[in-house]
């Protein structure tokens, strides 16, 4: 998995630049700053007069970007937040309305490689997943509390992993001779429910592993409390620009964005999601179910933008 120098590469950067269009002296918001890669280009573009804040629900992430953006000539500051709590965090910054928010959703790589997280089985690992400390239940803590229908639909629900009945089915088999603590403990009772992964294909838990993992961190809910607030934290003419991994994460910001256009507040800049090309894609396979989808609210610059 290519990590690059910060531990994450920032994914379709160009793209993200061309929606959000960053100049001297506005205001940002990076929603998921991670290891600041994309927060970087930003604040190069907003230049001494423009502030950046920067929000992440994992501080160890966002001590990690606050070290990389010290020496950036723009204003940023950072909140330890999910971004669920936008309008909290302007509040704190004593701001009402800013020009551009991005949100690069999910997880970093350098968070998938940390075995503290728990979010993967390469390495076995305690089966936590929680990427902000302020969570109270672990993926252990769901994977032994919740009935197998519950188990079943939350699989099938955030994953659409076809087996997700018969790996529910086994893990409460399982859990009630052997308490499953561990990454390696679990993607070994995915494997032993559904077989072998054929070769060339995603490793069989993969699925199981990310439907947890977005239960554990809200991830859902939290996305669409941030949609729902996004409007009201942009000045006329503002830019927003999201990139999703999965299609239920998409699904959420097309319908957001649809309805926004629908109720002329906005303007959506790709009719279609842009995705990465072929060179990001072999320089970095993670990118590859990136999906790009951005906005200009209405406002006296709206026309300045090119539409694709
Ligand atoms: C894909 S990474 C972002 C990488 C970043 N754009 C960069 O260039 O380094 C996603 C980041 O969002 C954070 N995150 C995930 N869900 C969040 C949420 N609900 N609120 C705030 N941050 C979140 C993760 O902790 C992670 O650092």
């Amino acid at each position: 998995m290519h990590a690059g120098e910060h531990g994450h590469e920032p994914v379709m950067l160009d793209q993200v630049l061309s929606i959000l269009q960053p100049r001297p002296g506005e205001v940002a918001l990076d929603c998921t700053t991670g290891r600041g890669g994309h927060a970087q280009a930003i604040a190069d573009r907003l230049g001494p007069a423009g502030t950046l804040l920067c929000v992440d629900s994992d501080p160890e992430n966002l001590a990690y970007a606050r070290r990389r953006l010290e020496h950036t000539a723009t204003n940023c500051r950072f909140f330890h937040a999910n971004f669920a709590e936008i309008s909290d965090v302007l509040l704190a910054a004593g701001m009402e309305r800013i020009d551009m928010i991005l949100a690069d959703l999910g997880v970093s790589t350098n968070q998938l490689l940390t075995s503290r997280y728990g979010l993967g089985f390469s390495v076995d690992s305690p089966l936590d997943m929680r990427l902000d400390p302020r969570l109270t239940h672990s993926a252990a803590d769901l994977v032994r509390t919740l009935s197998e229908k519950q188990l079943g639909d939350l699989i099938f629900q955030n994953s659409q992993e076809r087996f997700s009945r018969r790996i529910a089915r086994k893990i409460v088999e399982v859990r009630k001779t052997s308490p499953i603590h561990t990454t390696g403990q679990l993607a070994a009772i995915i494997r032993s429910a559904v077989g072998p992964t054929p070769f060339g294909q995603i490793d069989s838990a993969t699925r199981t592993f990310q439907a947890l993992r977005m239960a554990v961190n809200n991830e859902l809910t939290s996305l669409q409390s941030m949609l729902n607030t996004l409007p009201n934290a942009l000045k006329p003419a503002g830019r927003a620009a999201v990139i999703s991994f999965h299609s239920g994460e998409d699904r959420l910001v097309k319908q957001a964005m649809r309805q926004w256009q629908t109720d002329g507040l906005c303007k959506i800049l790709t009719p279609k999601p842009l995705t990465p090309d072929e060179l990001e894609t072999g320089r970095n396979p993670r990118s590859r179910s990136a999906k790009l989808r951005g906005v200009i609210f209405s406002g006296p610059q709206a026309a300045d933008v090119p539409m694709n």
